[in-house]
């Protein structure tokens, strides 16, 4: 078989699957903008029942009706399990040393987060070897890997040096394109008196360094951190080495992050916690995807994020786990799927098509979060009927098989 990509290689088919997510738009999905969908009738997911995929190489060639599958090499029974795209988590901090279990008992007692506590962190990251840095990551992707993400963002930001902010991008473009440049996470303890002559670096010499490992840039706009006009100076600057504006977004309070993002053409604001109307008709006006990451919420006892105001308003939304040590330590997307369902308004299905095309929306990208000819053989199989389950069984670990770019690799 020849794909439409071109490429010709062994063909594997996938069969007797019980509910296959597409995502195809062609199928009758697309994204799940402006009304409440039920699973099935309607669904943003492009759903096939008893459903075959077949894979050539690295790409998915077919999806259809598993009684109809084309003759393949190898032939896989699914058995009745579901499949979806792997996860795309558009959003994440795994390049850290150290935790922060203190300060999460504290918050548990009543003590409030703040983004102060990024400081130990980057402590604990500026004392670490690579070897300890990388031990970690690949830790914490392959605890993802085995709960279904194929594509992960990670950023630097616990570094806050220049050596130390480029070191944190180096060691994750080892591991994936979608790097992004943090270097204002906070302003560095050692600027603490002169946050602007800290700006300057970030926009000048650290970015100088920064830039060829990565492939966007972000900034945490907020108190305590970087306001408006610092926020338009540092992603501009990005923007002008050719990286891509994302925002940490309205997290802890109103603030002008997310129509800064709009205004800059940002893929993504992220956690959009704290929006006015104003905040959701500019979303829902432009091309920047909300990325919502209810882990975060979660860990720091905060108010949840209203998804069903931004879908019902039209507006693209992600859901991703922000794994980090300080607001958000889980790497699970299932976990992040349910909590969205019970908490945020959201539907199974559209918090299932948020953690695979949202994600990939969030990056750009259509080559992931979808399981359509052409797209990479990213697939999660889970030991359940439908993708429903993943809300249904709340920290059941479903996620029975993992395939990447055509290889099963859980
Ligand atoms: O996305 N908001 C800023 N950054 C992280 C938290 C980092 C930390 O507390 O270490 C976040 O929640
Ligand atoms: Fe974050």
């Amino acid at each position: 078989m020849s794909s439409s990509t071109g490429r010709t290689g062994t063909t594997t088919a996938i069969t007797d699957i019980a509910t296959l997510v597409t995502n195809d738009p062609s199928l009758g999905g697309g994204s799940p903008r402006s009304s409440k969908l039920e699973s099935g009738r309607g669904s943003p997911l492009g759903l096939i029942r008893d459903a075959a995929v077949v894979i050539e190489g690295d790409r998915v060639v077919w999806t259809g009706e598993s009684s109809k599958a084309p003759a393949t090499d190898n032939r896989v029974r699914a058995d009745g399990r579901a499949v979806l795209p792997g996860f795309v988590d558009s959003h994440s901090h795994l390049v850290f040393a150290g935790d922060r279990t203190e300060e999460f008992n504290a918050r548990m007692s009543g003590r409030a987060y703040s983004a102060g506590g990024i400081r130990t962190t980057v402590a604990a990251t500026r004392a670490a070897t690579d070897g300890e840095l990388e031990a970690n990551l690949t830790r914490f992707l392959a605890e993802a890997l085995r709960q279904g993400t194929t594509t992960f963002e990670t950023k630097s930001g616990y570094g806050l040096t220049v050596a130390d902010e480029a070191r944190a991008l180096r060691l994750a473009a080892a591991h994936t394109d979608e790097v992004t440049y943090l270097g204002a996470h906070i302003v560095s303890p050692d600027y603490a008196d002169d946050p602007a002559a800290y700006v300057a670096l970030v926009t000048g010499e650290m970015l100088d360094a920064c830039a060829p490992h990565a492939r966007w840039i972000d900034v945490f706009c907020e108190k305590g951190a970087f306001d408006g006009d610092q926020a338009r100076a540092i992603l501009t600057a990005g923007k002008a080495k050719g990286l891509h504006p994302r925002i940490h977004a309205n997290q802890l309070s109103h603030g002008p992050g997310v129509q800064l993002a709009v205004e800059l053409d940002a893929a993504s604001a992220d956690h959009c916690t704290h929006l006015t109307d104003a905040d959701v008709d500019a979303l829902a006006n432009g091309d920047t995807v909300a990325t919502l990451l209810p882990g975060a919420e979660f860990s720091t006892r905060a108010e949840w994020p209203d998804a069903r105001r931004l879908l019902d308003a039209g507006v693209t939304v992600a859901l991703s786990t922000d794994c980090n040590p300080g607001s958000s330590f889980t790497s699970s997307v299932p976990f992040c799927i349910a909590l969205a369902v019970r908490d945020m308004g959201m539907t199974p299905d559209e918090a299932v098509w948020s953690a695979t095309a949202g994600g990939a929306a969030a990056l750009r990208r259509t080559d992931v979060g979808r399981i359509a000819p052409g797209a990479y053989a990213d697939l999660t199989l889970l030991d359940a009927p439908s993708h429903v389950h993943l809300a249904y069984r709340p920290g059941v670990p479903l996620v029975s098989e993992v395939w990447r770019r055509g290889v099963r690799v859980v």
